[in-house]
């Protein structure tokens, strides 16, 4: 079959669409659904505590409550399409024990940053809830990848020594964030792509992101590590 390239309007019209089309944006939904929670519980709200001002707190707070509410948007669109979730089924970098103010700095100016590669992705989806809501929340993940900036930035000029800490964790979860994007060959995203639910392959999501992040590292006179080998191969390669 050619690329798709009708559009879908609502959970009426989804109804009418072949089972395939169903279940791949029913994939794309959910998995937004569980990692927007997940991410939420376990760095957004335990952030707002070691938040270090007032000032901070009130837009950790910010950042919170626009995480949960990705999560309720994600969620309505699960339901509208009976779509189910699993809140166990959620990116390894949610693993990550964070445990200080300094590496939620570090997740948020380079870990939301996957995010928004993912929502660019979906910004012109053809099921159009989704596109919607993609639309929606890009700005809010834009304003927590410049809250992470921020909270950097302030701890290089606080001092010196934070800047070694900084490029210690991004060591840790640059590769962590590098996962985000599934495998090379991928089923489902062929399929994703097929009925132009998303746009670009996940080799090429992955290479936006190294892209972004590479700038951001710039910016903040960071040391991005070296991208691992096995995706170093996929870039070349394709
Ligand atoms: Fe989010
Ligand atoms: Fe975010």
């Amino acid at each position: 079959m050619d690329k798709f390239n009708g559009k879908v309007l609502n959970a009426e019209e989804f109804k009418k669409m072949d089972l395939e089309y169903r279940d791949a944006v029913k994939k794309v939904i959910v998995s937004h659904v569980a990692n927007e929670l997940k991410g939420a519980l376990v760095f957004d709200e335990p952030a707002i505590r070691l938040a270090p001002t007032p000032r901070y707190k009130w837009l950790v707070s910010r950042n919170t409550m626009q995480e949960f509410g990705h999560h309720i948007l994600f969620l309505r669109l699960a339901k509208d399409i009976g779509a189910t979730w699993d809140e166990k089924k959620t990116l390894t970098l949610f693993d990550y024990p964070m445990k200080e103010w300094i590496e939620f700095g570090v997740i948020k100016a380079f870990g939301d940053v996957a995010e928004l590669v993912e929502l660019d992705d979906l910004i012109d989806s053809s099921y159009v809830p989704l596109a919607n809501v993609a639309k929606e929340t890009y700005p809010e993940e834009k304003f927590h990848v410049g809250l992470g900036k921020e909270i950097l930035t302030d701890l290089i000029a606080e001092d010196k020594n934070n800047k070694k800490i900084i490029n210690q964790k991004l060591g840790e979860l640059f590769p962590l964030t590098l996962q985000f994007f599934g495998h090379a060959k991928s089923k489902n995203n062929e399929l994703f792509v097929k009925w132009s639910i998303k746009k670009r392959s996940n080799t090429d999501m992955r290479r936006d992101y190294i892209n972004r992040v590479v700038e951001i590292a710039e910016s903040l006179n960071l040391d991005l590590p070296p991208v691992p080998k096995e995706y170093r191969e996929e870039l070349e390669s394709m």
